[in-house]
């Protein structure tokens, strides 16, 4: 199979994609978090086909990718105000919402579970494309299981050239790390996985929220969780990568005398002098917490190389989408923190 890649200003490009969506395929799509592997939510056997060319374990569910908070009932039962209170402040935008499903949803689509992650993605494409084909998109980040996200159409390409027949090319995600996930089932509001929403967003406009243990923690394999995904080994270059929190003299005194041939920084712009030598890259500046959020999944990328041997990272502190980061770099990191201050 030839993998077409049509920009997303390009006449035709959204019809070209509905068309492929409404007859059971594969489409790359862009969204403001990262690109999405999208097909036909209600077709069990296009959904079946996400699973396959991802690589996805089954039980892990797929969120439903819709117009807007109108369609909330079609997928939706038991709807709470505060789903529409928060699609009301956040949609289009990087917010899931998890509501109890209703029985038109394939539970293939809910990988077994009675409830659906609704998501209305800010990117004009993307939504024109399933107002086209007429169904939700069901649609999980479209990197290869266990790989980090894909943030621009040529990671898409990087990991499915030949396997799906169009890319929708949106540009660079201007977000970068997936949305903000957020239980409405239970009797209090759960952050199931932080994004580009913060916590302190969340809770300003629900008065109320629980943080999962899947947020903050390692999850074990035979754990059950609330947000399936969050168990699995996620984010993660092939080598080790290890954070190094604390000031930048001192994170960078403790790097430079432990760093040996074949390891990397993982650093902000404005570190990069302090690491001459130790071959650095740069994911964003600390000062701008948006570039490092749009810029970590690609330096991911860059860095998942056999070659390399450790990967030191700097992770920026703080809430909003920090938090997000920070949440993406433990998992890359399987929860391996260095406190340099402690240390010196
Ligand atoms: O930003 C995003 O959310 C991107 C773009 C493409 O929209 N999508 C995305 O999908 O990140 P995925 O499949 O890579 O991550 C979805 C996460 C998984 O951890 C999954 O377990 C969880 O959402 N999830 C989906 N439906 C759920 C449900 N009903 N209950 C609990 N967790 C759910
Ligand atoms: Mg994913």
């Amino acid at each position: 199979m030839k993998t077409q890649v049509l920009s997303a200003q390009q006449t035709g490009a959204a019809a070209a994609a509905a068309e492929i969506i409404k007859n059971g395929g594969l489409v790359a799509i862009p969204t403001e978090t990262v690109y999405g592997l999208g097909a036909n939510g209600l077709d069990e056997n296009a959904v079946r086909e996400i699973f396959r060319v991802k690589g996805r374990p089954q039980d892990n569910p797929l969120i439903l990718h819709i117009t807007g908070p109108e369609d909330i009932e079609r997928f939706a039962h038991g709807v709470p105000q505060a789903a529409y209170t928060l699609a009301e402040k956040f949609w289009p935008g990087p917010l899931t919402m998890v509501l109890p499903a209703r029985a038109n949803v394939p539970r293939r689509t809910t990988g077994g579970l009675d409830t659906v992650g609704l998501r209305c993605p800010d990117c004009d494409v993307t939504r024109e494309i399933i107002r086209l084909a007429g169904v939700p998109i069901a649609a999980p980040s479209a990197n290869i299981s266990g790989k980090p996200s894909t943030t621009t159409a040529q990671h898409v390409l990087d990991d499915h050239e030949g396997k799906i027949p169009l890319i929708v090319d949106g540009g660079p995600c201007r977000v970068g790390v997936e949305s903000t996930i957020v239980d409405l089932t239970g009797r209090r509001p759960r952050l199931l996985r932080p994004g580009g929403i913060g916590p302190e967003e969340l809770l300003a406009v629900l008065g109320d929220l629980v943080v999962d243990k899947a947020v903050t923690a390692q999850i074990d394999q035979d754990e059950v969780v609330r947000a399936p995904g969050m168990k699995y080994r996620h984010y993660a270059p092939q080598e080790p990568v290890v954070i190094v929190s604390g000031s930048r003299e001192k994170a960078a005194a403790y790097i430079r005398a432990h760093f040996e041939p074949g390891d990397r920084v993982l650093c902000f712009e404005e570190e990069l002098p302090l690491y001459e030598g130790c071959a650095p890259l740069s994911y964003g500046r600390e000062a701008d917490v948006d570039t490092l959020s749009a810029g970590l999944f690609a330096a991911l990328r860059e860095l998942d190389d056999a070659g390399i041997h450790q990967v030191y990272a700097r992770c920026p502190v703080g809430g909003g989408v920090a938090y997000a980061i920070q949440n993406r770099l433990k998992k890359a990191a399987a929860f391996h923190v260095i406190d340099a201050e402690e240390l010196l």
